[in-house]
């Protein structure tokens, strides 16, 4: 098990980093993240390296086992390099060029950026490969987390070249976008540009391709990295950290090249629901290479700074989230970062040392916290049995204006899994085309853009047995974000037993509600589907002016399989709903029956995990026997491993 953080050594005089490497002892630390902001320490002047420093640093750390994740150092371009080379700056899509004197100010695509950050991530490849102390390697940090979209002109030459490598033809180009409309059609590859701002909507499949090509050529650049870095003789693990449901960038494509998952995941302490988003993001993390530990690569220690106010962790808060980490498969917790900046913008954000000291009650967590994951066999979460359809390219689809709803897909997502999560059911997040087998459940929520592939393995997962659940806006989309032949659900239709023939946006003021269970009117909202049946029978019904009766969620069985299609969208409650009908149903139970939805409870292979997330002392009847959880309290139950 990894303890430690980001370490930032270069923001001190010399005589601290022993302190550091001491006190870092104390707590646990055996893992530091180090140098992820020290290029301009690190090469002051173009071609210039000053390695002597570190080498110093990482000999106090090796001298202290403290094992290192070396940074290639390249999340911050010195001014140096943006004096020097300014057309390596990322643009908006109003034309501004985003200055220096903050962080990742560079242009994914920028030829100058590039072979810097590749010819700095090979020097220290060469360097340290074989150094005693390195366990693994960091490139850059959060990639775009900054700068969602670049349309610099290199973005623009490189958008080009990626689409020409795409389409082979502009007449292709020009059939996938639909250029017809409003005149766009192309002559040549050399006429399209980003969707720089546009005085209307610019084409939704030419936004589609550019959200694929930003996360690819940021993907790009990561290759470079590890490509400079095992070309220089390193054997450790390589990583970026990931930043959960994070829109810009396809994880799944990611996961494919980093050899462990990382990510990054800052819970807001307000949010009494936080942890439940946490534990979305850690779901997210073990499913993206299932089987495989991952690791929690930052976290607060209690305050950030960066919301416009900032609550402090609960006491206990810290651990109660850490070990929802651990439960689902992190090996690892780390922290944004060891020792507290005395200046810059994050001066305010918790580290594992606060700026006070040791006398503090972030401290005398962070320490409890070390002590009681040292030593801890590597977790293995189970798969749960229910999945969640998440597919980026489908999101990239959906967020855009013109529907007859606009939705926020991620939000969809989330409401889906907070709905299960409250029902202690432990979720996996799949792909369309993954194999489902073992799933009793796969929930699908606005799969808009789904491909022949795609549709062919849930329509035949269905048939073989599975419990499929959608909502309004599913199968409608091909994998340009054209509407297929034949109208809507065109793949589907079979297997949902009907399938929508028009739309009706629905704001809340439209007083359109759902009636489900004895729950009461669940509002419902972004759009209704006037939905024509088939197979399908009428599980619920829809009321609200006009609309009045027609159906809401509608059931049909399809081989040895049922589809559950709800034609509207309900928040987490009416999920919920939803889905005490359709998990009994399906033979799904929960991880533990009779908690609280404040408890959670995550099962492994060799134990439960039993947290209780909130500030309230909690009774519960636990396997053992009825308990009285604690605020926070963690409880691990042992279980008899299965097969
Ligand atoms: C992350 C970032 C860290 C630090 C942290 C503060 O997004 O990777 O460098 O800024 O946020 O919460």
């Amino acid at each position: 098990m990894y303890y430690g953080g980001d370490y930032n050594p270069e923001q001190w005089p010399e005589p601290v980093w022993l302190e550091d490497a001491r006190l870092m002892r104390e707590a646990g630390v055996n893992l530091v993240s180090l140098g992820i902001f020290a290029w301009a320490r690190l090469e002051p002047a173009e071609g210039e390296y000053d390695f002597a420093w570190l080498d110093r640093v990482m000999e106090i750390l090796h001298g202290h086992d403290i094992g290192i994740d070396l940074a290639t150092a390249t999340a911050s371009p010195p001014p140096w390099l943006t004096m020097s080379y300014p057309d390596s700056r990322p643009v908006t899509a109003d034309g501004v060029p985003l200055s220096q004197g903050s962080r990742q100010h560079f242009a994914a695509t920028s030829p100058d950026y590039r072979r810097l950050a590749v010819a700095l991530a090979g020097t220290l490849g060469e360097r340290y490969a074989t150094h005693p102390a390195v366990r693994m390697w960091h490139v850059n940090n959060e990639y775009a987390c900054a700068v969602h979209a670049d349309h610099s002109d290199h973005a623009v030459a490189a958008f080009r070249r990626w689409l020409e490598a795409r389409y082979g033809t502009v007449a292709a180009l020009n059939e996938a976008w639909g250029t017809d409309f409003w005149a766009q059609r192309y002559g040549s590859f050399a006429e399209v540009v980003t969707p720089r701002r546009t005085p209307s909507s610019p084409n939704p499949s030419a936004v589609l391709d550019f959200r694929r090509f930003t996360s690819d050529s940021y993907l790009e650049l990561y290759l470079a990295e590890r490509d400079a870095l095992r070309a220089a003789g390193a054997r450790q693990p390589i990583t970026t950290n990931f930043m959960g449901l994070f829109p810009p960038l396809d994880y799944w494509r990611w996961a494919q090249e980093v050899d462990v998952v990382a990510d990054d995941c800052y819970p807001d302490p307000r949010d009494p629901e936080s942890f439940r988003t946490a534990a979305l993001a850690r779901d997210l993390m073990r499913s993206l290479r299932p089987g495989q530990p991952w690791l929690l690569m930052e976290q607060a220690s209690n305050a950030v700074q960066w919301r416009p106010n900032n609550r402090a962790k609960a006491p206990g808060q810290l651990a109660a989230l850490s070990e929802q980490a651990v439960a689902r498969g992190a090996d690892g917790i780390l922290f944004f970062q060891w020792r507290q900046s005395r200046a810059g913008s994050e001066k305010f954000h918790s580290a594992m040392l606060p700026h006070a000291g040791t006398e503090t009650r972030t401290w005398r967590e962070v320490v409890a916290l070390g002590s009681s994951l040292a030593g801890r066999p590597a977790p293995e979460p189970v798969r749960g049995q229910v999945a969640i359809v998440l597919d980026w390219e489908n999101s990239w689809a959906l967020d855009q204006p013109n529907l007859p709803g606009t939705v926020d897909h991620a939000a969809v997502i989330t409401d889906w899994y907070l709905a299960l999560h409250r029902r202690h059911v432990q979720v996996s997040f799949v792909r369309p085309t993954d194999d489902l087998a073992g799933f009793a459940v796969v929930v699908a929520p606005a799969l808009h853009l789904l491909t022949g592939a795609g549709a062919a393995n849930l329509a035949t997962w269905v048939a073989g047995g599975g419990t499929l659940v959608t909502t309004a806006y599913t199968d409608l989309v091909d994998e340009h974000d054209r509407f297929r032949d034949g109208g809507f659900a065109t793949q589907l239709r079979e297997v949902l037993g009907g399938h929508p023939v028009d739309f009706d946006g629905l704001l809340p003021s439209d007083g359109v509600s759902v009636t489900l269970g004895d729950a009461g009117p669940l509002p419902a909202g972004v759009v209704l589907e006037d939905f024509v049946l088939t197979t399908g029978t009428v599980a619920a019904i829809v009321d609200g002016p006009a609309v009045s009766g027609s159906p809401a969620l509608v059931r049909n069985v399809h081989g040895d399989g049922t589809s559950w299609h709800l034609t509207t969208f309900l928040d987490a409650e009416g999920n919920g709903q939803v889905l005490d009908l359709v998990l009994p149903a399906a033979g799904v139970t929960p991880v533990l029956p009779g908690l609280p939805p404040e408890v959670e409870a995550i099962e492994g292979r060799e134990r439960i995990t039993v947290v209780n997330q909130s500030p309230q002392a909690h009774t519960v009847l636990l396997p053992d026997g009825e308990r009285r959880l604690a605020p926070y309290e963690v409880v691990h139950l042992v279980r008899r491993a299965q097969s």
